[in-house]
């Protein structure tokens, strides 16, 4: 969508830069300008500026600046449109809505009732959790460390015991069967009538990167099959474009995200101050899943859970991250299972470290794939060297490659030109 120069000129002009800005951060007027500590690098003594006269910013430390619009492209990391949209609403300043077809019209409007739904919805189960009726809910949730302020931030809910609860909540709203069919938060069928997807579970609202809920999980308390039900995809759904967290992980301000397998390993997390963790929702991490994150980071640590199934998900995502231009590291969390118990276990300083000594991708294939091997057999060592040349051959740089043979000539005890002439062997058949 095209806006007009003189438009984004209005919204320009009837947000000043200090106020907004200064909703972000504490500013202090110094002369005619305003200063800050920069929330863009780390730093004791302010050396970021506001100029109310020019309506720009600038740091003298690290050399960011621009204006209101770019502050919230930096810091909220959004697009320029959704930086325009949220001060145009910010200003009261209403945006010309885009010529649709009507085709596209239609599918506008049915997403428009979907999201509404499903915020009703969510708004419903958080009642419900801090009602009597969700008293064992909430001590499910608290039973697993969660504080007051989480359940709210996330907006956890419950869905009690009652077959069609929600679905008559939300006809007493107005809404009629054929939407609530088409949001997959009810079922209807002639023979059994209308019952509600979710019952008795708690729930975990599913939100885009806008904070709009656009799905949810919902667990049981406890043992039971399944362990979680998803909410089928909708108009407003589709679970390989939509990561649990990213909401709150894209305005966290860090230079990497992490990547874990479940809701509360990234709640959990979130809880324990690490706010730029996200999962992929009870699915495989899609290229849809990468290509998303590339908006927002360049690199990832992956946190999966430390079984086997852990390991082999990992071992499928690290390529389809660096398809989409991102650098992937290993989290190793032994002897704990998944950063929810490990937190708990040992605390998020000591998570920290671990992030911090996160293992670069590539030696974690190497190891992997090490474990296939006998190295004491000549004969399997000889073939792990085979494997681990043809592996090195991803790297097309020649002088990256040549970094890679090197630490793992030393690691393994193989002269680097016998590792690299193993691996220009390989190359030559290509
Ligand atoms: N999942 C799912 N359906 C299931 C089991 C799992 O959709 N039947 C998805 C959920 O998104 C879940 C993730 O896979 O969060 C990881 O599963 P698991 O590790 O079993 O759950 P946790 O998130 O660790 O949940 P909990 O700690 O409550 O067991
Ligand atoms: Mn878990």
């Amino acid at each position: 969508m095209y806006y007009p120069e003189e438009l984004v000129e209005e919204i320009r002009s009837r947000n000043d830069v200090v106020d907004v800005i200064g909703s972000y951060v504490k500013l202090q007027k110094k002369g005619s300008n305003y200063m800050a500590c920069c929330p863009f690098h780390n730093e004791k003594t302010p050396s970021f500026s506001v100029s109310a006269s020019k309506q720009m910013y600038h740091c003298f430390g690290c050399g960011v600046g621009g204006n209101v619009f770019t502050f919230l492209m930096e810091y909220e990391n959004y697009s320029f449109v959704e930086a325009l949209k949220t001060l145009a609403e910010r200003a009261g300043v209403n945006l010309p809505e885009m010529e649709y077809s009507d085709e596209a019209k239609k599918a506008a409007d049915l997403k428009s009732r979907l999201l509404a739904i499903y915020k009703e919805a969510a708004k419903y189960y958080f009642y419900q959790l801090k009602s009597e009726r969700g008293a064992a809910a909430l001590q499910y949730l608290k039973g697993r460390a969660l504080t007051d302020d989480t359940i709210k931030h996330f907006g956890l809910g419950f869905s009690n015991k009652f077959p069609d609860d929600l679905y008559k909540y939300l006809k007493n709203l107005g809404y009629e069967d054929e939407i609530l069919r088409q949001s997959g938060l009810v079922t209807m069928e002639e023979s059994k009538g209308v019952y509600d997807k979710f019952w008795n579970r708690v729930m975990f609202p599913i939100m885009d990167a806008n904070h709009k809920v656009i799905a949810f999980g919902g667990r049981v308390m406890g043992q039971g099959e399944p362990k979680y039900l998803n909410s089928p995809e909708t108009a407003i759904f589709d679970k390989s474009r939509n990561l649990y967290g990213l909401n709150f992980a894209r305005s966290s301000r860090k230079d990497y995200f992490l990547l874990c397998e479940g809701y509360m390993d990234v709640i959990a997390l979130h809880q324990a101050g690490i706010t730029n963790a996200v999962a992929s929702l009870g699915t495989a991490f899609t290229p849809q899943h990468a290509r998303l994150l590339a908006r927002y980071t360049k690199e990832v640590a992956l946190t999966y859970d430390s079984d086997g199934a852990g390991v082999k998900a990992a071992l499928r995502a690290i390529p389809i991250l660096k398809e989409a231009g991102i650098r992937a590291k290993i989290v190793r969390m032994t002897p704990y299972k998944d950063p929810d118990e490990f937190i708990k276990a040992l605390g998020p300083e000591e998570y920290q470290r671990r992030i911090n000594e996160a293992q670069n991708s590539f030696f974690f294939e190497i190891e992997v794939l090490e474990r296939e091997f006998d190295l004491k057999d000549p004969e399997q060592k000889t073939r792990f060297f085979n494997e681990m040349a043809k592996k090195l051959l991803v790297f097309s740089e020649e002088l990256e490659r040549n970094n890679y043979i090197e630490a793992l000539a030393e690691k393994y005890m193989i002269s680097f030109d016998n590792l690299r002439k193993l691996v220009n062997r390989y190359g030559a058949q290509m």
